[in-house]
């Protein structure tokens, strides 16, 4: 009896979970009775869109340089999409006075920015530069297909090599190199972003740009000045010296910020290709009215930060209300205050106190740099690593010290930030008096101070920097912004220690 009853029970859940297993079936059948998951039919058509026929000619892709991406799909029909990309190893410069090698997807870190709709039938052409001194290829997370196109796609320099694939889901997706050593090839700067739209495309707003985050990894520290190897071993160990949007410090600051207009609605198009470390991308200032998750096609409301994982992307859409500076970081934040991951939205337009009233402080989140708040570590007293040769390199090299250290809190200009950090440009304080300048850059500077008829009361922390560039970033100053012109020498800054 006991044996008939369990077979009952086990009769009835098996017949239970073919009926649920029918219905199933039934709601994930697409049109021509093929059984597809929902994101791969169409909502318009209810098609599956495997089976979307591209019509008309074939058609160039439009490929953008970041932090700009090509004109929206808007409604037309699937084609066939021709990407050609061109792969180029090169010098850049990761912030002023550091060059490093880059190996690039169109000469540009991201690499080139493609725009497609689901259904597209994309025909990708991958160049290997000539002067290129290594093999490379394609993985793209839009392709449906064996190493999303890497074994197909992979050549030495002076080779080009063509494959196809059908664009079957919506989305945001990374691509990058996946020639061995992997890490490497990434950690170098070879990834970017290709969209996938929906049938009809996205809803227009009213600005749209390309932001991609990357970690760096060189022999020397950061802003340690020269051409910087990549370090395999601090990229194993996951230590990055620089965490960087659009792959440079201050990609995206100056007069490379982005830019929108009080009223205006923007959307993001972000990516992080790592190679290693998880981006927790925030905008202070601003609250995203949506996300769509990882780059997909569902989205969440009212986001101060999301995730966004190496390899992976995420779309953020927000408007506009008031203006001033909105400050992009990775909310890991040594990274953004430290490493270099910090960019800037400069919106303009018409003040709205109901929004927002008070004193809007720009400026107080840009990079300190590495020599910032740092206890001194290791005898910096001797020289720096290369010396200035003359006074024009002097002022050179002082500039480099001043974006990395100075600038964050005495700004571009030497203006410095009212009620808070002491103007340097055309300073009573410092001009006339170069022992002053020495001894609050070496020792510090606490309690009240005058500059210009106006009080500081600050705190201004020791500067852990080598004689040479203490005396390259006061003759730096000095020659700048009306100022006397005071040559520092290290023979100076010494017998101030
Ligand atoms: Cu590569």
């Amino acid at each position: 009896m006991k044996n008939q009853v369990g077979l009952y029970f086990v009769v009835v859940l098996f017949t239970a979970s073919l009926v649920l297993l029918g219905v199933n079936a039934c709601e994930r059948e697409g049109g021509d009775g093929t059984t597809q998951s929902s994101q791969r039919v169409t909502k318009k058509s209810g098609k599956s869109t495997a089976d979307i026929k591209v019509s008309g000619d074939p058609i160039m892709a439009e490929l953008t340089a970041p932090p700009y991406v090509p004109k929206p799909v808007g409604n037309r029909e699937a084609k066939k999409l021709k990407v050609e990309m061109e792969i180029i190893e090169e010098v850049g410069e990761m912030i002023d006075g550091v060059e490093y090698v880059y190996w690039t997807f169109g000469g540009t870190v991201p690499g080139s920015f493609i725009r497609t709709r689901v259904g597209d039938e994309i025909e990708f052409t991958l160049q290997n530069h000539p002067d290129n001194k290594l093999p490379h290829n394609i993985d793209l997370h839009a392709v449906t297909g064996p190493g999303g196109g890497a074994e197909s796609s992979f050549i030495a320099p002076g080779r080009e090599a063509v494959f196809s694939f059908k664009t079957l889901h919506p989305g945001l997706y990374v691509y990058h190199c996946a020639t061995a050593p992997v890490g490497m090839h990434i950690a170098n700067g070879m990834y970017g972003l290709i969209l996938v739209e929906p049938e009809g495309g996205l809803a227009p707003v009213d600005k749209e740009y390309y932001v991609m985050q990357g970690d760096f990894y060189t022999e020397g520290e950061y802003g340690e000045r020269g051409m910087q190897a990549f370090s395999m071993s601090k990229a194993i160990k996951e230590m990055a010296d620089y965490v960087v949007f659009n792959g440079k410090v201050g990609a995206l600051l100056g007069d490379d910020a982005l830019t929108a207009k009080v009223g205006e609605t923007v959307r993001l198009f972000l990516g992080n290709g790592g190679p290693n470390l998880v981006s927790s991308f925030h905008i202070i200032g601003e609250i995203f009215d949506r996300v769509y998750v990882e780059g997909g096609t569902s989205f969440i409301e009212n986001i101060q930060t999301t995730l966004i994982p190496a390899g992976g992307a995420a779309m953020i859409e927000f408007k506009v209300d008031v203006p001033g500076s909105l400050i992009l970081v990775d909310h890991s934040i040594f990274r953004a205050f430290n490493k270099g991951a910090l960019g800037m939205i400069n919106v303009e337009g018409e003040e709205n106190e109901k929004i927002f009233s008070g004193q809007i402080r720009e400026g107080i989140y840009l990079p300190e740099g590495g020599a910032v708040q740092e206890m001194p570590k290791r005898d910096r007293g001797g020289a720096s690593e290369v010396s200035a040769k003359n006074l024009e390199e002097k002022i050179k090299f002082g500039k480099s010290v001043y974006m990395r250290t100075c600038f964050a809190c005495h700004q571009a200009e030497g203006q410095g930030i009212p009620n808070a950090f002491p103007p340097l440009a055309a300073s009573d304080y410092m001009n006339g008096d170069v022992s002053k300048s020495i001894d609050a850059v070496i020792h510090g500077l606490e309690g009240e101070i005058t500059v210009n008829g106006v009080k500081y009361d600050g705190i201004m922390p020791s500067q852990n920097l080598a004689d040479e560039e203490v005396a390259n970033v006061l003759t730096y100053i000095y020659s700048q912004w009306d100022n006397d012109g005071s040559v520092v020498s290290p023979e100076m800054v010494k017998k101030r220690r």
